[in-house]
C-alpha cells in the first residue's frame, strides 16, 4: 500500500497568497518518485503555533502515515514549527534530525540554522523540513532509506531491521 503523506507548508506570506509554494511542489515530486507515496493532504498555514499543533493532531488522528512540514524552522520570531511539533510528538527521533544536519552541512553552513524536529504521534511520523527549495530536497533525501521501516515500527508492525549498509 502507498504511504499516505500530508504536506504542510508554514509561511505567513504563503498563507496570504504573496509567495508561490515552490517547496510544496518539490516535496510532492519526491514523495511520488522516491518514496512511492501519495499526497493525501496539502495546506499552507501561517506561522501560528496553535494552528500548527491543531493541524498536526488532526492529521495524525486521520491516520496519515507521514506529515512533512516545510518552513518555520529557523530563528525569526515567527518561526515556531519545531516548538509546535515538540508539543505534539510522543517519541523524538534525534538521529534523523542529526542525519539531516550532517548531510546539510556537507553542502552549506546555512544548514546549521535549521532547528528541524522529527518525531511520531500515534502511527504518524512528523518530519520538519526547512522552507527553501534547495533545503527541502537536501534534508528529505537522506531520510528516504529509513522512512518505510520506521513507519512500520511506529505502527507496531516491526520486523527485522533492514541492512542499509552501503
Ligand atoms: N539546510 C540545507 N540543507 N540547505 C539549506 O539551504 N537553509 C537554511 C537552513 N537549512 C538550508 C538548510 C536556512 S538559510 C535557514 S534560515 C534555515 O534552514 C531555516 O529555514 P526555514 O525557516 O525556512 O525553515
Amino acid at each position: 500500500m502507498k504511504i499516505k503523506v500530508a504536506v504542510l507548508t508554514l509561511s505567513d506570506k504563503g498563507a496570504r497568497g504573496e509567495r508561490k509554494d515552490v517547496s510544496g511542489e518539490i516535496l510532492k515530486e519526491i514523495v511520488e518518485k522516491r518514496l512511492k507515496g501519495e499526497i493525501s493532504f496539502y495546506e499552507i498555514l501561517p506561522d501560528e503555533k496553535e494552528l500548527i499543533k491543531k493541524k498536526l493532531i488532526e492529521l495524525s488522528e486521520k491516520g496519515v502515515d507521514l506529515i512533512l512540514t516545510t518552513g518555520g524552522t529557523g530563528g525569526t520570531p515567527r518561526d515556531v514549527t519545531p516548538e509546535a511539533t515538540l508539543e505534539v510528538i510522543e517519541k523524538r527521533f534525534q538521529g534523523m534530525e542529526i542525519l539531516m544536519m550532517i548531510e546539510g552541512l556537507k553542502i552549506t553552513p546555512s544548514a546549521s540554522l535549521s532547528r528541524a524536529v522529527v518525531g511520531s504521534r500515534r502511527g504518524t511520523l512528523i518530519i520538519n523540513l526547512p522552507g527553501n527549495r534547495w533545503a527541502v530536497k537536501e534534508n528529505l533525501l537522506p531520510l528516504i532509506p529509513v522512512i518505510p521501516h520506521l513507519l512500520r515500527e511506529i505502527k507496531g508492525q516491526s520486523e527485522e531491521c533492514e541492512d542499509l549498509r552501503k
